[in-house]
């Protein structure tokens, strides 16, 4: 059993690809934008610049949309040419050429929105305080408070720690997302402005049963049967243990209590919401079922390949590991098309 359980790097897989493989993630922040829309309507807004923030912005193109509509929100209520300082933050090793370039680049980029709008990039957790003091009046961010600040247990029968049956395992999730959670809040509210809002969108639990079921129990059977071909060791199959979790509307309202409010937010707004998968449709009118599958497969890997090469023996060859991992994967999911049923979980607060 490895015992090195240190914080794990839960950054994408660079060069772009998670640019070019988000379009689930696209899909769920399009559901949450009339949200957006109602918090970004009720900032105060004094004479400020205004300052929104991106936490988690990976390499940015999912943020185009959401910043663009901060601006265009918060300008038509103040004055169009109103200076806006869009701070765009993710961890020290993310890929923020590919952010710069598209900001530069794509025709929708909300730099071109006209003279006053600059954006700038910070390269920080944000489970510690980032900005200055009561600094942010928007705050965006999406899918990626379900990655864990670190992995509290490996899981033996599982890829996901959260999908484990281990009590222990999963006793060790809640905990850690309890304190990643609150120390994410902790650290928002000194940054955040008296009256200003922060939307958050992360994988959610539904009332009953769970999301993902499809992809992440194929992805297990997929590792195991590499596994069992010799193709990867016990060893690297018990490290293949992914840090993130689903949180229910409990979980975001924990710290909150009757009041409603911790460390001075308040908490106006929690669901769950069924995410939408982009890729059905196009499975309908095309019976393509090996598309699909790579659609996913390359869903998966741009968010679980930074993970799973730490996890291999040294001296592997990643790439090749990788490569016949996810090809196999793809296979697997063609093998059986369903709807992919999973969830997120959106709250919105308030600085008190
Ligand atoms: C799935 S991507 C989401 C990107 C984008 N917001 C979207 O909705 O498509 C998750 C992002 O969260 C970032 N992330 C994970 N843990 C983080 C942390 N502790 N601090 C800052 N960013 C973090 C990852 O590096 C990654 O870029």
């Amino acid at each position: 059993m490895p015992n090195d359980l240190s914080p794990v790097l839960t950054v994408m897989q660079g060069d772009g690809f998670y640019n070019r493989n988000s379009r689930a993630q696209a899909a769920g922040i399009d559901a949450v934008v009339p949200l957006w829309e109602k918090a970004l309507r009720s900032i105060e807004i004094g004479r400020e610049p205004i300052v929104v923030a991106d936490y988690a912005c990976s390499q940015g193109r999912n943020s185009l949309a959401p910043i663009s509509v901060a601006i265009a929100h918060l300008r038509s209520r103040t004055e169009p040419d109103r200076p806006v300082e869009v701070i765009h933050i993710d961890l020290p090793t993310n890929d923020f050429s590919s952010l710069f370039d598209v900001l530069e680049t794509a025709p929708e980029s909300y730099l071109r929105r006209g003279p006053g709008v600059t954006a700038s990039a910070v390269g920080r957790s944000y489970f510690k305080p980032i900005l200055p003091e009561a600094r942010v009046h928007a705050g965006w961010n999406s899918w990626s408070l379900h990655w864990l600040s670190r992995l509290p247990a490996y899981a033996p029968d599982h890829v996901s720690a959260c999908f484990s049956a281990d009590k222990d395992v999963l006793a060790a999730v809640a905990l850690q997302q309890a304190e990643d959670w609150r120390r994410f809040l902790e650290a928002r509210a000194v940054e955040m402005r008296a009256g200003g809002k922060l939307l958050t969108l992360s994988s959610g639990k539904p009332e009953r049963g769970r999301g993902w079921a499809w992809i992440e129990d194929a992805l297990w059977q997929t590792a195991s049967e590499l596994r069992d071909r010799g193709v990867l060791s016990a060893g690297e199959l018990l490290r293949m243990t992914f840090p993130w979790v689903e949180r229910s509307v409990a979980d975001i309202e924990g710290p909150f209590g009757a009041s409603r409010r911790f460390a001075g937010l308040e908490l106006e707004h929690a669901e769950v919401i069924r995410a939408p998968d982009p890729f059905w449709h196009e499975y309908l009118e095309t019976g393509d079922s090996a598309l699909l599958g790579k659609r996913w497969s390359d869903t998966v890997r741009a968010y679980y390949a930074p993970l799973i090469r730490p996890a291999l023996e040294p001296g592997r060859e990643q790439e090749s590991v990788l490569d016949c991992l996810f090809a196999r994967f793809a296979e697997r999911l063609a093998d059986n098309p369903q709807v992919n049923e999973h969830y997120g979980v959106v709250a919105v607060l308030r600085k008190c």
